[in-house]
């Protein structure tokens, strides 16, 4: 699976749109805090031009890590977090996501809901792949609750598969099916 430039995606209340050189150095605070990512997943401590180098050779890499697209707020563009997607399995053929909302001030206003959304929407417009997956540790309740209510299904665990915060984590894995989507996007 080749990687690719991603286009602006445009929601209700957010887009999505390719990160710029002016969002970098907010979107590698973020990257880098723990309090950011804190209490479910580890952080990298990265240098601001392995990130930049990351972020850059992105598109073209279907197994990058870096974020792919800021979030922004439509109404005053302020920029609340990042997303992205990888390909998760060298022999399985489907993609996760991941997504962080870095401005905490933003958070449980179902900005998160619609930029996974919108991201999911893509990836199955874009890649023929019939299944979208994520994965999150079993106790990180706003990141499976989001998954829920987009239509993923837990599909099982990961025991002891995450460390962070000096401890092995059990890890959820999610997933949703091309026609559970195409079914989900026709419900009114
Ligand atoms: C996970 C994250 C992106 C969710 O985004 P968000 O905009 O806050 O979430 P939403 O407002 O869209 O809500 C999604 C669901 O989570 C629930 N939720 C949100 N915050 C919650 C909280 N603190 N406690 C419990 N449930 C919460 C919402 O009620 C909603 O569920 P519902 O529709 O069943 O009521 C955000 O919390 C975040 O950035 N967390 C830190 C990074 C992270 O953990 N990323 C995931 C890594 S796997």
């Amino acid at each position: 699976m080749s990687g690719r430039p991603v286009p602006t995606l445009v929601g209700r209340s957010i887009r999505l749109r390719p990160p710029g050189p002016a969002d970098l150095p907010k979107l590698f605070d973020w990257y880098n805090d723990p309090e950011t990512v804190a209490p479910f997943d580890r952080f990298s401590l990265d240098s601001f031009s392995d990130f930049e180098r990351g972020v850059q050779a992105a598109p073209g890499d279907s197994q990058s890590l870096a974020p792919r697209l800021v979030v922004e707020r439509i109404q005053d563009a302020g920029v609340l977090g990042f997303v992205g997607y990888y390909s998760a399995h060298p022999v399985l053929e489907f993609l996760d996501v991941w997504y962080v909302l870095g401005d905490r001030a933003a958070r449980g206003k179902g900005y998160g809901v619609e930029a996974v959304g919108l991201l999911v929407d893509y990836l199955f417009h874009a890649f023929e792949v019939e299944r979208v997956g994520a994965t999150c540790d079993i106790e990180n309740v706003p990141s499976y609750r989001l998954l829920e209510r987009l239509g993923f299904r837990k599909e099982g665990s990961l025991r002891q598969a995450l460390f962070h915060h000096g401890a092995w984590h059990d890890v959820a894995i999610y997933g949703v099916t091309r026609p559970e989507w195409a079914a989900r996007a026709r419900t009114p």
